[in-house]
């Protein structure tokens, strides 16, 4: 009987055999994933195994240089880092404040991608988090690189683009307070992404929400699939959440759309709201349901009046990650995001929240509820006062 160490696998030919009464550790079987070696079961033995004769060279890229190791060298992505039948894309994350800060570690806790790329305009702040967040990748369990630069020409060639660049809300603000001030930062963004990103799928974060992902497409000029919004899941989530404070169902039990604007104009069709199979207004009394829909339409403005300075981010962070890795994994999963609708709804060039499923190409669907009459009028009327909004945008 022999066991098998991740050392031994490093220097073995593909398909390794061994004995049926081997151990190989768990540690050995991902270090053979990463490899490619495949690993067989031969015959018993009674003696250790023989060590195959066909010695294996190591792969280039080991050891890696001791130079990686001293203070202030470049963090350099090693190419042993990645299992190559992961994901290799590259995330850039613009804007390393509260949202992007995390959304980033959320992003590169999912292990799915080969590296990720924070900037800010502010010196040292993206590197100095960066390095931060790598520290922490042996007790995350994630091998996802995570650099960080004040220089937008890094974001080149990234696949997704999560963009948290702008200024938050200050209490007794709204959203569209951030207008000007945050559209000439993402005009900046955008004309780099445009320049040093062509292929990428883009999420923009910053408010408000879905006259800044307007501005972003128009700037990039990317096709709209590829230009999307977060704040749907987010403000689902903040329904789900907020029903599970009733005691009636834990919040991953319940499903739900939040529809039209990230602000005064959502949407929340309770005709589909569900906790597990069964319709939430079988399960919670109308009165109720209406003020949990009150409350998450001002979720946003209840953190950021108690906070007084700056505006949420665990929950904003948690949902931009859920839609990266949606993206690089197009699951089947229905998801709101904001995009923009050639005819769905009846709703046409607006960007607005709506259920899609996301893949690799960005919006592979815009999916379509049965919205009762109501549900589908106010939709629509939310449509008409974000165009108003984006049309002064000029
Ligand atoms: N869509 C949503 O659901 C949602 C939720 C929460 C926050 N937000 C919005 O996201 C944005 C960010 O929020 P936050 O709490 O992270 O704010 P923050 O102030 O903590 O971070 C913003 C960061 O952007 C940086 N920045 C500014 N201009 C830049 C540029 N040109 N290039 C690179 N970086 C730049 C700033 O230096 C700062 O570090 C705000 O507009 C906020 O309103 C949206």
């Amino acid at each position: 009987m022999r066991v098998w160490s991740a050392t031994d696998i490093d220097s073995v030919p593909s398909p390794l055999v061994v004995a049926p009464d081997d151990v190989v550790t768990p540690l050995a079987r991902d270090r053979a994933r990463e490899l490619g070696i495949e690993i067989e079961v031969g015959r018993a033995t009674t003696n250790d195994s023989p060590r195959p004769a066909a010695v294996r060279p190591r792969p280039a890229a080991l050891p890696p240089s001791g130079a990686l190791y001293r203070r202030g060298a470049p963090l350099a992505i090693a190419s042993w880092a990645r299992a190559p039948t992961r994901a290799a894309a590259h995330v850039a994350v613009v804007g390393a404040g509260h949202v992007g800060a995390m959304t980033a570690r959320r992003v590169a806790e999912s292990d799915l991608f080969e590296r990720i790329t924070l900037v800010d305009v502010v010196p040292g702040l993206a590197a100095g988090l960066a390095l931060d967040m790598w520290h922490a990748a042996s007790l995350g369990g994630f091998s996802t690189r995570v650099e960080g630069t004040d220089e937008l020409a890094d974001i080149a060639g990234a696949d997704y683009v999560v963009v948290t660049a702008g200024r938050p809300r200050k209490p007794g603000m709204s959203r569209t307070d951030l207008t000007s001030v945050n559209a000439e930062i993402i005009t900046d963004v955008g004309a780099a992404i445009r320049r040093h990103a062509p292929a990428s799928r883009v999420v923009v974060v910053t408010n408000p929400l879905e006259e800044m992902t307007h501005l972003m497409q128009r700037v990039t000029e990317f096709p709209a699939s590829r230009v999307v919004g977060m704040a749907g899941v987010l403000d689902s989530a903040r329904f789900c959440s907020l029903v599970g404070l009733t005691g009636k169902a834990v919040p991953s039990a319940v499903h739900a759309h939040a529809l039209g604007s990230h602000g005064p104009e959502m949407v929340i069709p309770l005709s589909q709201a569900t906790v597990g199979a069964t319709p939430i207004e079988d399960i919670v009394d109308s009165e109720t349901l209406a003020a949990i829909v009150e409350r998450t339409r001002d979720s946003g403005a209840e953190v950021v009046a108690l906070l007084q300075t700056g505006s949420a981010y665990f929950a904003p962070a948690e949902a931009t990650a859920k839609m990266v890795r949606a993206m690089a994994t197009g699951t089947d999963e229905v998801i709101t995001a904001c995009v923009r609708s050639h005819g769905a709804y009846s709703l046409v060039d607006t960007y607005i929240g709506l259920p899609v499923r996301l893949g690799p190409a960005g919006v592979d669907e815009i999916v379509l509820l049965d919205l009762r009459p109501a549900e589908l009028n106010a939709l629509r009327q939310a449509a008409e006062r974000i165009a108003a909004r984006t049309s002064e945008l000029g």
